[in-house]
Parts: structure tokens; C-alpha cells; sequence
């Protein structure tokens, strides 16, 4: 199905390299550097730590989260020159909620997917019952556009 579709996961380059979605760890200056010191034809999609769904919906919640969403000026330029690909991942457990986080993403951001976590093999995770294995991305155009 993916092959079908015109986003960009078609037009990645053959050995493109991926900085996966870590927790506490792939924030704006995170992403940043290991750009800054890759190499610009390999590294063509970055994924940003995730973000709650229950957080992005919640008006208290959106306060104590939406800094994961943060793009420094600087990275924006470097994944601007490079045609580098910024997703950014969410979790949650309630599809309305995954509805009303991706919507608010597409409209108030500028990412070029949304990952949906649904993979963490924390317990703490897992006993919310959350979504689970790395499954889907679509483009915040609204291309659905296949697995990472
Ligand atoms: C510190 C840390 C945090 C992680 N946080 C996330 C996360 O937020 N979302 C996610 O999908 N995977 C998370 N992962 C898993 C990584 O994205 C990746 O799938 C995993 O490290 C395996 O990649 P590797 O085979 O290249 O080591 C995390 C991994 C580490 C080490």
C-alpha cells in the first residue's frame, strides 16, 4: 500500500539513516547536534521523544508537554538544508484523544509525520495498556504513510 502513496517515505534514498524516537533524549537540541555531526546525505529522518495524547488534550496537560514539540530556529535550518524528514511520536490509549493530538499537530505545527507509539516495553506502560508494537505514520497532510 505504501508503495501506491506520493509522500515522502517513497522518496527516501536507498540507505537512508533514521535518529529513533528516544524518551528524555531526542529533543530540538538533541536532534540538532546529532544532525550537525552526521553525515548530510545519510541521516534524512529524525523522530522526536513522545509526547501523551491525555497531555496534548488537556488544557493543564498541553502546558506541562507541548515544550516536546519544540523546533529551535537552528535545527528548522539545518532540516530545511538537508531535506531531512522531522516526525514527531505520540502515545495514548483513547483514539478520540489520538484524533484531537494529531488534528492540533497538523494544524498548529510544522511536523512532516506523526508516529504513533505502539511499542513501549516499559511496565509502567504497558500496565495503562496503551497502544503497542511500533506501528504507523502519516503525513500531517493526511497521507497515511507506513511503518517505521
Ligand atoms: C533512552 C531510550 C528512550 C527511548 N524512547 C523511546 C520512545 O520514546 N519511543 C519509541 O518509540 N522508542 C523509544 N526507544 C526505543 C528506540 O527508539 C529504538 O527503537 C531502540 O533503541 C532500538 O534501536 P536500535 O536497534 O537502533 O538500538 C527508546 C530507547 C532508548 C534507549
Amino acid at each position: 500500500m505504501v508503495g501506491q502513496l506520493n509522500n515522502f517515505w517513497n522518496q527516501l534514498p536507498e540507505g537512508a539513516f533514521a535518529l529513533a524516537p528516544m524518551e528524555d533524549v531526542t529533543d530540538t537540541v538533541f536532534r540538532e547536534l546529532i544532525l550537525s555531526v552526521s553525515h548530510p546525505a545519510k541521516l534524512k529522518l529524525l523522530f522526536t521523544e513522545f509526547t501523551s495524547t491525555d497531555g496534548l488534550c488537556h488544557a493543564e496537560g498541553y502546558k506541562a508537554v507541548v515544550h516536546r514539540l519544540k523546533v529551535n530556529q537552528s535545527e528548522r535550518d539545518l532540516i530545511r538544508e538537508r531535506n531531512v524528514k522531522l516526525i514527531v511520536q505520540i502515545w495514548g490509549n483513547d483514539p478520540e484523544k489520538f484524533f484531537r493530538a494529531s488534528k492540533a499537530i497538523a494544524d498548529d505545527f510544522q511536523f512532516d509525520g506523526i508516529d504513533i507509539n505502539m511499542g513501549c516495553p516499559v511496565n509502567k506502560v504497558i500496565a495503562e495498556f496503551v497502544f503497542c508494537p511500533h506501528w504507523s505514520a502519516f503525513t500531517c497532510k493526511g497521507n497515511y504513510s507506513g511503518n517505521h
